[in-house]
């Protein structure tokens, strides 16, 4: 298995908690996942792709679901700083599912089916904020779940280049998720539609949270996310 420094230094970083063998593993992988404060999560709460809008959380966040026989969901709402520009706060708002593989080599494929959508806040660039659709299939190289005395279950996922997300708490083993089906028609590669669809301003309810800067966070993680290469402030 191939690990980056990176990874070595997290799995380092939590040596008193158990760490369950493959098998075990993947029948406890099913289930609601949730980062943080758990504000983010999976399911009716979140996403409404039938419209293409969302239902913002009060404090960002990632959420993964899995369903035994194969079926995932993502749920994602983060505020991305350019590292060049650290004015330049991205706030972005995530939503896709789809079918995932458990891969022999140790990584997750997640496919989409195509529904996706995601709004983008960008004061710094010339559409400031926007809907579009999502649909890229993502590799995870690594999964580990960790049993934490305290909290429960705790999923690691790393991301296809070694970059660790922010480990999510088991909200319940039971999958909350939106159908497993294509939820909206879309057609093409046309970009979404954002008739009658409000896009409230994601930075303007970051409030506190803006304290972050590019220099004095302590978890930051590059991440690469739709087309660009950002630094993620967990
Ligand atoms: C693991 O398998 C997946 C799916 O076949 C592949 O995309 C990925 O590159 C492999 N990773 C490594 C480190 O070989
Ligand atoms: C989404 O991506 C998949 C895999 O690349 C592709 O087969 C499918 O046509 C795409 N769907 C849409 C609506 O673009
Ligand atoms: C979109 O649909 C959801 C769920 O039906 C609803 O709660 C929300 O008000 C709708 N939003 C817009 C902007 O129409
Ligand atoms: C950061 O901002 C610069 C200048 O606007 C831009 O060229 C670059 O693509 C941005 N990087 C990211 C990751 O958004």
């Amino acid at each position: 298995m191939f690990l980056t420094p990176l990874i070595a230094l997290v799995l380092a970083a939590v040596p008193t908690l158990g760490q369950l063998d493959s098998t075990t593993a993947a029948t406890t992988l099913p289930g609601t996942w949730s980062s943080g404060s758990m504000a983010v999560r999976t399911g009716a709460g979140f996403a409404h792709p039938a419209n293409e809008s969302f239902t913002y959380p009060k404090t960002t966040g990632i959420s993964y679901s899995f369903t035994s026989d194969g079926f995932y969901e993502i749920a994602r709402y983060r505020f991305v700083s350019n590292g060049t520009v650290p004015q330049c706060v991205t706030g972005v708002i995530n939503w896709a599912h789809g079918t995932y593989v458990l891969q022999s080599n140790g990584s997750i494929t997640m496919v989409p089916f195509g529904d996706g959508y995601q709004q983008i806040q960008d004061p710094c660039a010339a559409q400031s904020n926007f809907i579009e659709n999502y649909n890229d299939t993502e590799l995870y190289e690594l999964w580990q779940i960790f049993l934490d005395p305290v909290t429960g279950y705790k999923l690691h996922l790393f991301q296809f280049d070694g970059s660790p997300l922010a480990p999510q708490f088991q909200v319940s083993a039971t999958p909350n998720m939106l159908p497993t089906q294509s939820l909206r028609n879309v057609s093409g590669s046309a970009p979404a539609t954002t008739a009658a669809v409000t896009t409230r301003d994601l930075l303007a309810t970051s409030g506190g949270q803006r304290r972050w800067s590019v220099s004095g966070t302590i978890g930051v993680v590059t991440v690469v996310f739709g087309a660009g290469l950002a630094t993620l402030l967990l």
